[in-house]
């Protein structure tokens, strides 16, 4: 696949470029970007959102490299570390990324999710750039998963959308959705009351506020109106909803299969380990359409592996991965009265995917501070 695509913006390839095998390779400073400039050049957008369904369709097309995740554990403070990468065979670079999400943060009211990402030439393996992101790069390709899932799978209508999660993760969703699907009212939960009133208070806003931006850009079509914004039981929010986005470290299942119903679409993204579980595994084995990001990751982890080792599924059920869907090898929603439910464990082509996309936007803009191969100084 030429370069030109998503994946590689102009900017990102540099001088080391695959197409440059022929010359000797020229060692580039190391561009370290802070997280207020990626800030800047990276957002939910239309083109990112491509970026990372690009990404996809190179690993259902066995293009691309996927390591088993490093998982450490931190129980005393609820924290997880992962470390997870992917060379996507072709690009000029790949990346890895270190990513935790420390539960007990908001104690000190500091976010759960932090991290970096390092982004590596593939012809010679030096580092190109550090990404100083703080996770944001995260909460954003996750985001983008989400959307991806919604855009084959959710109702074309959607009226109402219901978050349960009022986290990072419970407002990203419910704004990367407004990419594929317009709606006009959400509906969250959250065990924690605050959580609930801060969502409620914020969500239009930033709502309004991507609006706003992503009419000035080619992407959006700003005629968008108003989208209420009320707190809801996970009952009612899941009875009234087109489209139920789970976000929670939650070890209990909260989504419970009664409350099911005809046309209804479940992105399931919080439970990323096997001790997490935000869906009873019968909410799997009633819905007429499975997905995941990726089987290996999410039969050994999160919402196919609770339904799997209760009997709620069969390990051989249908299940279609993200890729096979934006590659559209597979078809997603075929009935408007079909049940679907997708789980997303998070997979490192989308972070070698979203840090490109960030090193090249950083690139085109001249950001960053370089730092020489070898040296202990900025240049
Ligand atoms: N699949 C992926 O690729 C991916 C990527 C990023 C994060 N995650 C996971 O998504 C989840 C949410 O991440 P985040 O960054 O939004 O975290 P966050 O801490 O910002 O938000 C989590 C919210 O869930 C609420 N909550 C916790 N347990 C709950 C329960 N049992 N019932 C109801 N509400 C509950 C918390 O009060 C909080 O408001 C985490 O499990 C995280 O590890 C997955």
């Amino acid at each position: 696949m030429p370069h030109d695509t998503p994946l590689m913006p102009a900017g990102a390839a540099g001088s080391s470029g695959a197409d440059a095998d022929a010359d000797a390779p020229r060692l580039e400073p190391i561009v370290v970007l802070t997280e207020r400039e990626i800030r800047s050049v990276v957002a939910l957008d239309l083109q990112a959102l491509a970026a990372i369904e690009d990404a996809f369709t190179r690993l259902a097309d066995g293009q691309a490299d996927v390591p088993p995740i490093v998982g450490l554990f931190v129980p005393r403070r609820r924290g997880e570390v992962d470390v997870k990468a992917a060379y996507i065979h072709g690009l000029p670079s790949l990346a890895v990324k270190i990513a935790s999400g420390f539960f007990d943060n908001s104690l000190w009211g500091l976010p759960s999710g932090s991290g970096l990402m390092v982004v590596l030439s593939t012809r010679t393996g030096f580092p190109q750039a550090i990404l100083l992101d703080n996770g944001y790069l995260t909460d954003v390709r996750t985001a983008l998963a989400g959307a991806a899932a919604a855009k084959y799978l959710a109702p074309e209508r959607v009226r109402t959308v219901g978050v349960i999660g009022a986290g990072t993760q419970g407002r990203y969703q419910a704004r990367a959705l407004r990419l594929v699907r317009r709606f006009e009212r959400v509906l969250v939960y959250d065990h924690s009351p605050a959580a609930v009133d801060a969502y409620v208070s914020e969500l239009p806003g930033l709502l309004k506020a991507d609006d706003a931006r992503l009419t000035s850009t080619a992407g959006g079509d700003g005629s968008r109106e108003d989208i209420v914004v009320g707190p809801a039981d996970p009952e009612t929010l899941v009875r009234e909803s087109d489209v139920v986005i789970t976000c929670t470290p939650s070890h209990q299942p909260i989504v419970r299969a009664e409350w099911l119903h005809p046309g209804l679409h479940i992105t399931a993204i919080g439970a990323d380990i096997p001790e997490k579980q935000e869906l009873q595994g019968e909410v799997l084995g009633r819905a007429n359409r499975l997905a995941c990001d990726l089987k290996t990751q999410c039969f050994a982890r999160g919402e196919f592996y609770h339904a799997m080792t209760t009997g709620a599924i069969g390990a051989d059920v249908p299940v279609a991965e993200l890729g096979e869907l934006t590659s559209r090898r597979t078809h997603g929603r075929e009935r408007a009265d079909e049940i679907t439910v997708c789980a997303l464990t998070g997979v490192g082509v989308q972070d070698t995917a979203i840090a490109l996309l960030a090193f090249g936007r950083a690139a085109a803009a001249r950001l960053g501070t370089r730092f020489p191969v070898g040296g202990d100084s900025a240049s």
